[in-house]
């Protein structure tokens, strides 16, 4: 069966940065640095805090700026006595598209588990938005030969309880701890080793067309300057970009790259 084209995604993940002035500021100088084919090769979402998300979301509206938006977490109840948490129905109403579950920053400061990662992705489905769900090894689970073994198991604890056609319109973000943030990152063959291992995990657990359909970012320390490379890799169908998606010409650039 021919191997349906699948459209890359590319995502800014700004964390903790911009007040909702600097985010609005941001998003204006990002898309007069887009080129006018872009959005028909790429797709491309900005996911900027909390409390930026609805002034973006109506400067996006307004000047039908060809990019989406999207959330860095969420909570899997709807609503309820949970301080401090947003819900899926209050980011869907933003028409927010795409949600970062289970970043590893979070699994690791926050004390994520795979259990709430996998009700994260159930109820960001459930309110009509796309998970995109990270996976990846620290330098440790490297260095002993377990990569593979792990972000696996995390795919498949995060995922067990979806439908095919859930699995295919998932997206997936591999992102080696030990590359985010640090300057250093997966080299291209690496990446495409583990994204192959966990399209192939997606093709035996839930079929072919899910394999196929669902789309894998490679993320941690991409930069304009080592895009192409990862991007090129048959199995990495966009990048997840932290630090240099704050930067408007150089996320540009990513997306410009993901075209070729
Ligand atoms: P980085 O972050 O690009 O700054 O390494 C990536 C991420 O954490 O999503």
């Amino acid at each position: 069966m021919a191997e349906p084209r699948r459209k890359p995604l590319v995502s800014g993940n700004w964390k903790m940065h911009m007040t909702h002035l600097e985010a609005i500021n941001l998003i204006q100088k990002l898309s007069y640095s887009l080129e006018a084919a872009d959005p028909s090769y790429v797709d491309l979402s900005v996911h900027p805090p909390f409390t930026a998300l609805r002034s973006v979301q109506t400067v996006l509206d307004a000047d039908d700026m060809p990019m989406s938006l999207g959330a860095q977490n969420v909570h899997w109840e709807d609503k309820g006595a949970f301080t401090g948490e947003i819900s899926p129905t209050m980011l869907a109403k933003l028409n927010v598209s795409y949600v970062i579950v289970g970043h590893s920053e979070r699994r690791q400061l926050f004390g994520e588990t795979d259990e709430m990662v996998a009700k994260k992705v159930a109820a960001v489905f459930a309110a009509r938005m796309t998970p995109i769900m990270c996976v990846g090894e620290t330098l440790d689970e490297r260095e002993a030969g377990a990569t593979e073994e792990r972000v696996v198991g995390q795919l498949r604890a995060g995922t067990a309880a979806l439908n095919p056609e859930q699995m295919a319109a998932l997206v997936v973000a591999y992102e080696p701890i030990w590359a985010i943030g640090t300057g250093r990152n997966a080299t291209p063959d690496d990446a495409q080793a583990v994204c192959n291992a966990l399209r192939a995990a997606v093709l035996a657990d839930h079929g072919e067309a899910a394999g196929a359909r669902l789309r894998i970012q490679y993320g941690g320390s991409v930069k304009a300057a080592n895009a192409a490379e990862l991007l090129a890799q048959p199995d990495i169908d966009g990048a997840l970009v932290g630090g240099a998606s704050l930067d408007p010409g150089e996320l540009a650039q990513i997306v410009h790259l993901a075209r070729n």
